[in-house]
């Protein structure tokens, strides 16, 4: 649905130039949700601006339904929706409704189907009765949602999102998650830059991490999270373990943490996984309340990733 191949740009400002984006290259299919993950200033921004078509490439192409963008074949840029940082795409002294039926206007959309469209999706986000309001009185969290709407007036195959859920309220960023849930199971292509990993890790199917312009990882979000859990277990007992108990552990392979005299944890070598037994048979009069694999989550993997050593 969406393919980004090589894309580069630079700046060139009075201290010099900087290379915000260098040859980054991905694929959103329909019905995904690309998590587009990177430290401030990595290029995220950059590289959505060059996918909306809102700034040109100095290299790369990005092709949307197999249509060039960069070559301003307008047939792309109608399959795009966009919510950029700071909802810039509102008129601020226009009217919520009078902003979504300009920009409904502006895609051709008839006049009352442009209404009917931006009444649903108004309700959808809860602010139907802000609907004659003008955007420069609505909170910061209820324009990002009408930028949201806009985005979504001409029901756009690919939909660009950058920190959607800023500065949103947990009401609110719920119903935006669910939004876009409902909207990749519809068949939209997403692609979605957040600084909260945990909204990364619950909507995406695979996830891009950039660092100083490029890309440094891609993979499926599933495959990422179990490649960095490290095969540590967590247990807790219900009764505090006698000190002699918990000596007869350091004789088993592997590493043995006491954490306290109900928590351990328990590393074993690589590949052994009979010896987690041999454990539990030493606490063994003693009830358990917990046996848990380590599970890495996106946050992990992030500090990881991008603090891992490598040239950029
Ligand atoms: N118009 C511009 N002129 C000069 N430099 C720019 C411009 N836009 C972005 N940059 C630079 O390009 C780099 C990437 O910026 P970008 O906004 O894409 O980062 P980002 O990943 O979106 O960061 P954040 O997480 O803070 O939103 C930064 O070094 C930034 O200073
Ligand atoms: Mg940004």
């Amino acid at each position: 649905m969406l393919e980004v191949t090589g894309l580069t740009k630079r700046f060139r400002s009075r201290t010099g130039v900087v290379e915000a984006v260098r040859g980054v290259s991905f694929s959103v299919a329909a019905g995904e949700v690309l998590a587009f993950l990177g430290p401030n200033g990595a290029g995220k921004t950059t590289t959505i601006k060059m996918t909306a078509g809102l700034i040109r490439p100095d290299q790369g192409t990005v092709t949307i339904h197999g249509l060039d963008l960069c070559h301003r074949q307008s047939a792309a840029v109608q399959h795009i929706g966009a919510v950029l940082e700071g909802s810039r795409n509102l008129y601020w002294r226009l009217t919520v409704m009078e902003n979504l039926l300009y920009w409904g206007a502006m895609r051709r959309i008839p006049y009352r189907q442009a209404r009917l469209r931006a009444m649903d999706l108004l309700e959808q986000v809860g602010l139907t009765d802000r609907a004659k309001n003008t955007v420069q009185t609505l909170s910061r969290g209820m324009q990002q949602k009408v930028a949201l709407c806009q985005a979504l007036m001409h029901r756009p195959s690919v939909l660009l999102l950058d920190e959607p859920t800023l500065g949103l309220d947990f009401e609110s960023s719920e119903g935006i998650k669910n939004m876009v849930r409902h909207l990749a199971t519809d068949g939209t292509a997403i692609l979605l830059t957040t600084h909260q990993l945990d909204v990364a890790e619950e909507l995406s199917d695979r996830v891009a991490i950039i660092r100083g312009g490029q890309l440094i990882l891609e993979d499926h979000t599933k495959a990422v999270l179990q490649q960095y859990s490290r095969s540590a277990y967590a247990i807790v007992t219900e009764t505090p373990l006698p000190s002699s108990v918990l000596a007869s552990m350091s004789d088993l392979p592997g590493q043995v943490n006491v954490i306290s005299s109900q928590r351990l944890q328990y590393v074993p070598r690589d590949g052994d996984t009979e010896t987690l037994y041999d454990l539990l048979g030493l606490l063994k009069p003693y009830p358990l309340l917990q046996v848990e694999r380590h599970q890495a989550d996106l946050a992990e993997v992030f500090q990881q990733v991008v603090n891992s050593e490598g040239e950029v």
